[in-house]
């Protein structure tokens, strides 16, 4: 978890889209421990696993009255790097934790759905 002054600074210098939150939630998963999937070889398990994790931390967030935003839009390396993540910990994403803004809204797109049939295929 990234909330001393010197981390905020740093990871606002890494990411445009720390967006100065007080709390920025570095979320790395273990790739001597995330599950290898035999059919593709791939530790996608581990991106899968930390967005689960993601998905529960933004619903407490919610329920605790705090805002946050998923944040991708960092190079892992220099973040990694930067904080001394040790080697077998691939960060997944940042979640930026703060009190919203009063006055602030989502972006219009938030309330624009497609139909199901848009993205949907059945067989
Ligand atoms: C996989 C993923 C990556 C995202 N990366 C970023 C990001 O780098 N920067 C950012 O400002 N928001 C990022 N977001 C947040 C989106 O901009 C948006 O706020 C979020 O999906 C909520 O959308 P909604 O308002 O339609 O619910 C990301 C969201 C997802 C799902």
């Amino acid at each position: 978890m990234l909330k001393s002054e010197e981390a905020i600074a740093k990871i606002n210098k890494l990411s445009r889209c720390a967006y100065e939150a007080p709390v920025v939630f570095l979320v790395c998963y273990n790739r001597s421990k995330a599950w290898v999937s035999p059919f593709d070889a791939t530790d996608s398990s581990g991106v899968m696993d930390t967005s689960i994790v993601g998905t529960h931390m933004m619903l407490e967030a919610t329920a605790q009255g705090l805002g946050s935003c998923w944040v991708k839009f960092f190079n892992p390396q220099e973040v990694a790097a930067a904080f001394d993540i040790p080697d077998n910990l691939t960060p997944s994403f940042l979640l930026d934790v703060g009190y919203p803004l009063k006055g602030t809204a989502p972006n219009k797109m938030h309330f624009e759905r497609r139909a199901v049939k848009d993205f949907a295929v059945y067989r």
